[in-house]
């Protein structure tokens, strides 16, 4: 009988412990950027790391599609105890640019790196669901690692980012097969991570509780139309919560987790799209002071008070409004307000069917007995006395936001 040794270095259980490592780096890495979006002040950081984070869910998903079709359970811990301190400790940056250095210019380069090798060393025809995955997944990430180089170009390599290689290297890597070093002692910048309560902006805006929860039906449609974009340019608000609900639920399915991510990264676009209405209109969306009183107050409840009062409060009565706007703005053929109301309704509608398919699932994951439709109803009512009315109290507050 004749043998043949195979020339490829990755066989079907080497594959399996490689990409599962893979997808606990792409999941944790959406965790991580969920968990500091509310807390990264810099605007354009921000709205960068929605993209980032609803990137990195459709790696999740395609490691989570080829790992369904060759284990179960689909998603299992690498079982790699310096990996999961990498990750583990990869949130606990001294601050917003650190963090970003960590995981932009140290591990998705060497994840990238992984990528490349193992697109060499498998099996390819046999194999070839996962090559498929690496090819489109690769694209995005020399994206991102692009991004960083430049976004943080004026960011130089810091005690952190030494930290976060020297784990990776305690790892053997991104795919463990390299010598490993002694797991390095942490820098005395470590700054232990909680969930924010408070939504960070840098110091361009100012901060003002305005108009909160007030629809506004200005007679004048030129005022009426920038107040409306001005409002859009706030929508970072709604992506903060998103980020919040899905870093204090990790123990749900991973399809709510990825149908979050778009829902999170949707809000930063939405918030996009206001930004470039005012520049294409000669306006400077820092001049709109930034209602963070919304996050604050939102951030007070359970994740799931907070993801159903913003799927069914803000987001299933913000139709009249805008079907409103169609109307007014039509009368004056602005088809720019136009073009850019009708994207965020389709995207508001996939919002609000998001709601009601996950709201009943968030209730039974924090042992919430009460039945779905009561909860609802509660909620709403709490959001039509608490944040229509505009006065967004504070319950019991860690401290007090401060509002200029
Ligand atoms: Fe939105
Ligand atoms: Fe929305």
């Amino acid at each position: 009988m004749q043998t043949i040794a195979p020339k490829e270095q990755i066989d079907f259980e080497t594959n399996k412990r490689l990409l599962n490592r893979y997808r606990f780096i792409e999941y944790e890495t959406l965790r991580i950027l969920a968990g500091w979006l509310p807390a990264t002040a810099k605007m354009e950081l921000k709205l960068a790391m929605g993209r980032l984070l609803w990137e990195d869910s459709q790696h999740v998903q395609h490691l989570y599609q080829r790992l369904r079709e060759i284990q179960t359970p689909a998603f299992r811990p690498p079982e790699d105890d310096a990996l999961e301190l990498l990750m583990a400790e990869a949130i606990h940056a001294p601050n917003e640019r650190d963090l970003l250095a960590g995981l932009f210019r140290v591990i998705k380069p060497a994840l990238a790196a992984a990528y490349r090798w193992h697109i060499n060393q498998t099996f390819a025809n046999p194999d070839a669901p996962t090559l498929y995955a690496f090819k489109h997944i690769l694209i995005d990430e020399d994206d991102q690692v692009q991004w960083a180089e430049q976004a943080l170009a004026d960011h130089p390599v810091g005690e952190w980012e030494r930290y976060i290689a020297d784990l990776l290297a305690a790892a053997g890597g991104v795919t463990g097969r390299h010598a490993r070093i002694a797991a390095p002692a942490p820098p005395t910048t470590r700054h232990p991570f909680v969930a924010p309560r408070q939504a960070a902006r840098d110091d361009r805006f100012s901060l003002v509780n305005r108009k909160a929860g007030q629809v506004i039906r200005d007679q004048n449609i030129t005022t009426r139309r920038q107040l409306e974009f001005e409002s859009y340019s706030q929508e970072m608000l709604a992506a903060e919560t998103v980020a919040l609900v899905i870093y204090l639920s990790p123990q749900m399915p991973w399809e709510f987790t990825y149908d979050s991510a778009r829902h999170l990264y949707d809000e930063t676009r939405h918030c996009k799209l206001g930004i470039e209405w005012m520049a294409q209109h000669g306006l400077d969306y820092t001049t709109v002071p930034q209602n963070t009183l919304i996050y604050a107050w939102r951030s007070q409840y359970d994740a799931a008070l907070q993801y159903t009062m913003l799927t069914m409060g803000n987001e299933v009565h913000a139709f009249p409004y805008r079907h409103e706007s169609i109307k007014a703005y039509q009368a004056y053929n602005d088809q720019l307000s136009i073009q850019y109301i009708n994207y965020d309704m389709a995207d508001e509608r996939t919002h609000v069917a998001y709601g009601k398919k996950w709201i009943p699932e968030l209730l039974k994951a924090e042992g919430i007995t009460q039945p779905v439709e009561q909860f609802v109803e509660e909620a709403v009512k709490r959001w039509e006395a608490e944040y229509r009315s505009g006065v967004l109290p504070i319950h019991n507050a860690p401290a007090e936001p401060v509002f200029a």
